[in-house]
């Protein structure tokens, strides 16, 4: 079948190579070309919508106040770091997974991240596990429909080949643990069974025909406003976070840098970034004022007023809520998550790559 290229071919493809490497310092002209297709499995961090769609729990104003004027079921005002990263592509916001009423939305791609998940337990709606399941069930269908014609503007098989998949949990895992009450120690001996469920992850997206990984770490847990006004006599560290719960934080950091290393070396053909949301998020906090945020360990949106304006009987949303008048001087929400004006500044700095491994370019598989 395989033809020999003919001449003109083969200038049209010179000529495209000289085009395309004049473009390469702008590479995001490789995502106009293509479709850029993502997929995306996590926690309440990057949930778009996936709680409400599949549960119908409300989550009211005054979330998505400042992007959307509406909830949008986002536990933000405003844009989270994933709304962000799809609008760098210039790509629509991933629609939920569950979302019924998406349709052929799914154009750029899904969004698998529920509020709430965790890696383990591993078969309960919506670990990280069953994301997954979820996706291999999405994508065969998919196919299903594209093989028997359907005139909807389906993933292609070859879509799904060159996505990106994107992972961001594990915050609730060591946050479950503590809530527990497990030691430090505990926690700490929980990690790898976390990690491991990650790896599988990556490996049944990989079996699936999945090359580009997108992977971040967790950030400072025992910098959240909600933590912190839970606790009692826990260590604090000189910007008034808890220690131990920044170490556990760290602990399966590490863990997980060394996971996609080693899943580098294995997967040879596969790009696994991995992102530094931890310093990211630490820096924001530790250089608050620089950044433009007044009171970096407050809530925005809560009950109580200082230090911590976090009261778990009144959270944002609820009644008898108080929220901040301009969330753009704050970094913290709801207590939990970050504002809009946090989670822009977040972005730019992933965008950076200064805090990837390797450092790609965030549309890197744009070009695959
Ligand atoms: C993004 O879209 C806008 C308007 O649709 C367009 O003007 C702009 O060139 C696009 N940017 C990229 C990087 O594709
Ligand atoms: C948590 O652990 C501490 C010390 O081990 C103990 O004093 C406390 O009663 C425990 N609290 C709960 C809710 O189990
Ligand atoms: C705060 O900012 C300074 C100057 O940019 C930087 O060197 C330092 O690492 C930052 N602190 C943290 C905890 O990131």
């Amino acid at each position: 079948m395989a033809s020999r290229p003919s001449l003109s071919a083969l200038v049209i493809l010179a000529l495209m190579t000289v085009l395309l490497s004049a473009a390469a310092s702008s590479s995001s002209s490789l995502c106009r070309e293509k479709r850029p297709m993502m997929f995306n499995f996590g926690d309440s961090n990057s949930d778009t919508g996936g709680l409400v769609a599949g549960l119908g729990f409300p989550v009211n104003l005054p979330n998505g106040r400042s992007f959307f004027r509406r909830s949008t079921g986002r536990l933000s005002d405003g844009l989270l770091l994933i709304d962000f990263l799809c609008q760098s592509l210039n790509t629509s916001l991933l629609s939920p997974y569950l979302d019924s009423l998406a349709g052929t939305k799914f154009t750029s791609g899904a969004n698998f991240a529920i509020v709430g998940s965790s890696t383990l337990p591993k078969y309960v709606p919506f670990s990280l596990n069953i994301q997954v399941m979820q996706f291999t069930h999405f994508k065969a269908r998919t196919l299903e429909l594209v093989t028997a014609g359907s005139d909807h503007d389906l993933i292609t098989d070859r879509g799904f080949g060159d996505a990106l998949y994107m992972i961001d949990i594990g915050q609730n895992d060591i946050a479950d643990s503590f809530a527990k009450n497990l030691s430090y120690v505990q926690v700490v001996k929980r990690i790898p069974s976390i990690t491991t469920e990650i790896e599988n992850a990556i490996k049944a997206l990989y079996d699936q025909g999945g090359r580009n990984f997108w992977v971040h770490n967790t950030g400072p847990l025992g910098c959240l406003p909600q933590k912190l006004s839970l606790v009692e006599n826990e260590k604090l560290d000189q910007y008034g976070c808890i220690s131990s719960y920044n170490d556990a934080a760290k602990f399966f950091n590490e863990a997980l840098r060394r996971l996609c290393q080693k899943m580098r070396t294995e997967k040879k053909d596969a790009n696994i970034v991995y992102v530094d949301i931890y310093s990211i998020k630490y820096d924001l906090i530790a250089n608050s004022t620089k950044y433009g945020f007044s009171s970096p360990l407050m809530a925005c949106c809560g009950y109580g007023g200082p230090p911590y304006n976090y009261n778990i009987k009144v959270t944002c949303g609820q009644p008898g809520y108080q929220v901040c008048d301009e969330g753009s001087r704050f970094l913290s929400w709801d207590g939990i998550h970050y504002t809009e004006a946090a989670n822009s500044i977040v972005a730019s700095k992933v965008l950076s790559t200064a805090y990837s491994t390797p450092r790609l370019n965030f549309d890197f598989f744009c070009s695959s």
